[in-house]
C-alpha cells in the first residue's frame, strides 16, 4: 500500500517523521512530494498511490483522474475547499479533513495580527490596547472558539455570530451570541473571519456589511481570500480611512492595497496561519491515523464526501 504526502508547503520534519512511523507500522509505504511546482509533478507522483495526504495542495479532477489506484485522500487541516469532491466521489474515494488539528495555531496569529494592527505595525507611536475592546467572531467552530478563549484573557469583550452553532453553545462560552450577521458587524471593533469557503460564503464579505463596523474597525482574515468582495473591500478602504484590515490569505490586489493603504492594511507574504510545528505535528498525525483507520477498520470519521 502506498501513501503519498504532496505538499507544496512541505509538513516540518518532526511531522513527517511521525507520520512515516505510523505508516510503516501499519506495513505501508510512505513517498515524498515536497514543493513540488507543477501539477504535472503531482500527476505522475500520485499514478500508484492508494492514498493521499495533501495540505492545501489542489485535488482537481485531473489529479483525481490520474490516481488509479486511490482510495482516500485526507487534507491534513480544516478547510476542504481545495478538493474536488464531486471527483472524488465520481470514483469512490473517501475524502477527509483534520478538524480542530490546526486550530490553535491559527487562533494565536488572529490575536499576534490584532496587536501587530493595534501597535502601528510594531513601530513607534502611539498604539491602542485590545482590552474593554469588543471582538466579533463571525462563524464560531473549532478555531473562532479558541479565539474566544485568547481574547477573553485579553480581557476583550467578545461576541459571535453562528446560524450552525446554538446560541446556548456559544453563551456557555461567556461570549455574547447575536442572532444576524449585521448586528455582529455594527457592534464590533474587531471582526475575525472564521468561515469557510464555499458557494454560499465566496464575497459574502461586501461593502455593506463592511460598512456597518464603527469607527476605527478592523477586519482580521485568517479564513480564505476567496470569502471576501475584493473590490469592495478595496472600495471601502479607499471611503473609510479609519478602518483596518489585516490578513494571513492575501487578495490578489494586495500590492495595490499596501501601496495605497500602508498604515492600515497588513498581510502576511504566505499563509502561516497553521504553520507551526505542533499544528504539523497534530495534522499530519491525525492524517496518517485516519488512513491506517480507514483500510485496516473501514473508519470513515471525518469523511467530507457524504
Ligand atoms: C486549514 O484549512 O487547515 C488551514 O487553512 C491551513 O492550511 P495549510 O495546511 O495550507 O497551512
Amino acid at each position: 500500500m502506498k501513501i503519498l504526502i504532496a505538499t507544496e508547503k512541505p509538513f516540518a520534519k518532526t511531522a513527517i517523521d511521525g507520520i512515516k512511523k505510523i505508516i510503516e507500522n501499519a506495513g505501508y509505504e510512505l513517498c515524498l512530494l515536497e514543493k513540488y511546482t507543477a501539477e504535472t509533478q503531482l500527476l505522475s507522483a500520485v499514478a500508484d498511490a492508494d492514498a493521499l495526504i495533501v495540505r492545501s495542495d489542489k485535488v482537481t479532477k485531473n489529479v483525481i483522474d490520474a490516481a488509479k489506484n486511490l482510495k482516500i485522500v485526507v487534507r491534513a487541516g480544516a478547510g476542504f475547499d481545495n478538493l474536488d469532491l464531486t471527483a472524488c466521489t465520481e470514483k469512490n474515494i473517501v475524502a477527509m479533513n483534520t478538524p480542530g488539528q490546526n486550530s490553535n495555531a491559527v487562533a494565536e496569529l488572529v490575536l499576534g495580527l490584532m496587536v501587530f494592527m493595534n501597535r502601528n505595525k510594531f513601530n513607534a507611536g502611539t498604539g491602542t490596547e485590545l482590552k474593554g475592546k469588543r471582538l466579533g467572531i463571525h462563524a464560531y467552530g473549532n478555531v473562532g472558539r479558541l479565539v474566544a478563549r485568547i481574547a477573553k484573557g485579553f480581557e476583550m469583550e467578545v461576541w459571535a455570530f453562528d446560524p450552525f452553532v446554538s446560541k446556548e453553545t456559544i453563551q456557555a462560552d461567556g461570549v455574547t451570541a447575536v442572532d444576524n450577521i449585521e448586528d455582529l458587524y455594527t457592534n464590533c471593533n474587531y471582526v475575525s473571519l472564521h468561515i469557510p469557503a464555499n458557494e454560499k460564503t465566496k464575497k459574502s464579505i461586501n461593502y455593506k456589511l463592511l460598512s456597518l463596523m464603527p469607527k476605527g474597525g478592523c477586519l482580521i482574515n485568517t479564513a480564505r481570500k476567496e470569502v471576501i468582495d475584493e473590490d469592495e473591500l478595496t472600495k471601502l478602504l479607499d471611503e473609510r480611512i479609519d478602518m483596518k484590515y489585516v490578513t494571513d490569505v492575501a487578495p490578489s490586489n494586495i500590492s495595490e492595497l499596501l501601496q495605497k493603504f500602508d498604515t492600515r492594511v497588513f498581510a502576511t507574504p504566505k499563509k502561516i496561519g497553521a504553520e507551526t510545528a505542533e499544528a504539523n505535528v497534530n495534522a499530519g498525525l491525525a492524517a496518517a491515523n485516519q488512513i491506517v483507520n480507514f483500510f485496516k477498520n473501514g473508519d470513515k470519521t471525518f469523511q467530507v464526501n457524504k
